[in-house]
């Protein structure tokens, strides 16, 4: 019998690299999408999956579509991926973010105790959980403490240690992925690689003059979101339920990242690139870099695509849908 999978945040680009990877891997797929006013903004990352995947309409917050849904479809993994994602955004949405991406968590893994307990919990955790905090060697690890600098940091802090809580009070498997930035052609286009590899082909094109950023020197440790989405499912076919750290262990500063994709396209970045309070945060969060060994050692895992190999895919991404119109 094929397992059976829900998915939360399924229109997502994690949640649609995810869908595909257990297609493939003979899983049955299920997902939970919000209802929305424009339904092909919400589907496009899924539409060639449609006929494949079984969605229905719910929402972390409506817990009697939760209860529903884990009694109809009576999954054997959960993959937790919904959330408000946006980190400077939550600034401006904290309450609706502290209520998404905590309060649902925890609806979700009441639903779970509740109607499914001897299934797998996976939760998205995130490195922004980290904030102010890095550990002497300048990495941040499993062990390193939590000094979140967002709402949304805050958010997911107190997600994590729900799932820890119910993994050691009530004996589920539940676990956390702390995931370092992620990212790939289907990432949204205010997160900063897309932002800024969308507008620089749009410059090389004629179609902009110039590029509106915020921090220009924050660093980040950036992954293939399709190198990501394995890690998830390792994390649950481990022996026992745990945290992981999921990261490259490279980390560039937003410079980096712009100066690579300027230099890629034979534009002089200094002539297209100014700077506006507006994408700045109240509080930065800093430096990421992540230390994966614990799993590359326990799960067999490590990212199979370079930095330079996701920007140059985006570039062409972007190229080819310019180009063409
Ligand atoms: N979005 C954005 N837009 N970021 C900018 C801009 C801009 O115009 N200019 C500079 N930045 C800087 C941000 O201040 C931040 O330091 C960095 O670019 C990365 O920003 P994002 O791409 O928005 O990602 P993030 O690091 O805040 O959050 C992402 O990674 C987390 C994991 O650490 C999101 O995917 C989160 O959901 C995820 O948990």
């Amino acid at each position: 019998m094929k397992k059976k999978v829900l998915i939360t945040g399924i229109s997502g680009q994690d949640g649609s690299y995810l869908s595909e990877y257990l297609l493939k891997n003979n899983y049955e797929v299920y997902g939970i999408i919000r209802r929305n006013s424009i339904v092909e903004h919400q589907r496009n990352r899924i539409e060639k999956l449609d006929k494949q995947i079984n969605l229905e309409y719910g929402d972390l917050l409506d817990t009697s579509s939760l209860d529903r849904i884990f009694k109809s479809v009576k999954p054997d993994e959960i993959y937790n991926l919904a959330a408000q994602s946006h980190v400077r955004i939550s600034f401006e949405i904290p309450h609706f973010t502290l209520q998404t991406n905590g309060l649902g968590v925890l609806n979700m893994l009441e639903a779970f105790r509740a109607h499914s307990p001897n299934s797998k919990f996976y939760q998205a955790s995130s490195s922004e959980m980290f904030g102010r905090s890095v550990d002497n060697d300048n990495c941040q690890r499993e062990t390193t403490p939590f000094e979140p600098t967002s709402p949304y940091g805050c958010a997911k802090v107190l997600a994590f240690n729900l799932v820890k809580h119910y993994r050691f009070a009530y004996s589920l498997f539940c676990s956390n992925g702390i995931l370092f930035n992620h990212e790939s052609p289907r990432r949204g286009s205010n997160f900063v690689t897309n932002k800024v590899v969308k507008t620089a082909v749009q410059i090389k094109l004629g179609l902009k003059d110039k590029l509106i950023l915020g921090n220009m020197d924050s660093y980040r440790d950036w992954g293939h979101s399709k190198d990501y989405v394995v890690a998830m499912n390792k994390i649950l076919n481990h022996n026992q339920p745990d945290d992981f750290v999921i990261s490259t262990g490279i980390t560039r500063s937003v410079r980096d990242l712009c100066n690579y994709v300027f230099t890629k396209l034979d534009l002089e970045m200094k002539k297209y690139i100014f700077q506006d309070k507006k994408y700045m945060r109240p509080e930065e969060l800093k430096y990421l870099k992540g230390d994966s060994s614990k799993a590359r050692k326990l799960l067999n895992w490590k990212p199979q695509i370079s930095f330079e190999e996701l920007i140059d895919e985006m570039i062409d991404h972007w190229m080819d849908i310019f180009s063409s119109n």
